[in-house]
């Protein structure tokens, strides 16, 4: 399978006052079209960091991000955020669905960012441009992630594990082709958690969606194609 991502000596140092922290110190990191990789290592180790890096949320110290060949951070910030809208997903601990809008709306968010023509092309996608079906699409996304009847509750109406499923859904809704999940199951049972990840397995098997979990989870590697370790600010196999 082709190369999607790709991190390559890649650096990133917080600084807090007079001290600075080396939280990453050149990771080097490729995922392949639909392949599926886990991430764990102890708290503080650098993961969310790792994350956001590849996820074009922060721009690391040195070293590229390259998305289909193209370096993320060399783009302007309007293109970064179209690539993040358009091209990934993202699945956090605590669901980060906006409060005031119901599961549906949730859902039917990602698609209602502008967007640009023509931009697709430019990065290998399909312009998606038909405003018409987002509310079906949403619709159905929900029946596929088990909540069709729950379209119309607020998140403080769901549990947390139907919390996640729409933000599952939601990281769908632009047909992404990865999706980064930062501790998905990290605020839920056990047993609601490895329905999470069964959950995510399902999305990958039948729609080709690769997936960067980073996890605590140990029942994360049945659904991995690949697990590896961060730690000491590289990633070990
Ligand atoms: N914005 C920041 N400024 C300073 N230090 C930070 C910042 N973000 C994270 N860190 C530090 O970087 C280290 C790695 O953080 P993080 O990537 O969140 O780790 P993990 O997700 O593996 O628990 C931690 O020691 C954390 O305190
Ligand atoms: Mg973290």
């Amino acid at each position: 399978m082709p190369v999607l991502m790709e991190g390559t000596a890649l650096t990133k140092r917080y600084r807090s006052g007079q001290a600075a922290l080396e939280v990453l110190q050149g990771v080097e990191l490729a995922i392949s079209s639909g392949e599926v990789v886990a991430v764990t290592g102890p708290s503080g180790a650098g993961k969310s960091t790792l994350l956001h890096l590849l996820g074009g949320i922060d721009r690391p110290s040195a070293g590229q991000v390259l998305y289909r060949h193209k370096d993320l951070y060399r783009l302007s910030e309007g293109e970064r955020a179209w690539i993040r809208n358009r091209a990934f997903g993202f699945v956090f601990q605590f669901y980060h669905l906006v409060p005031e809008l119901t599961a549906l709306e949730n859902v039917m968010l990602p698609a209602r960012l502008p967007r640009r023509k023509g931009w697709g092309r430019r990065f290998g996608l399909s312009d998606v441009s038909d405003p018409a079906p987002i509310r079906q699409r949403a619709a159905d996304l929900l029946g596929q992630v088990g909540l069709p009847s729950r379209l119309n509750h607020l998140p403080a109406e769901l549990s947390g594990g139907e919390q996640q499923r729409v933000a599952v859904a939601r990281a769908l809704m632009n047909k992404p082709e990865l999706i980064f999940c930062d501790e998905p199951t990290g605020n839920l049972d056990s047993r609601t958690g490895a329905q999470i990840l069964e959950l995510m397995q399902e999305v990958n098997r039948k729609q080709g969606t690769a997936f960067m979990i980073v996890t605590h989870e140990e029942a994360v590697s049945r659904i991995a194609n690949r697990t590896i370790s961060l730690k000491d600010g590289r990633l070990w196999d």
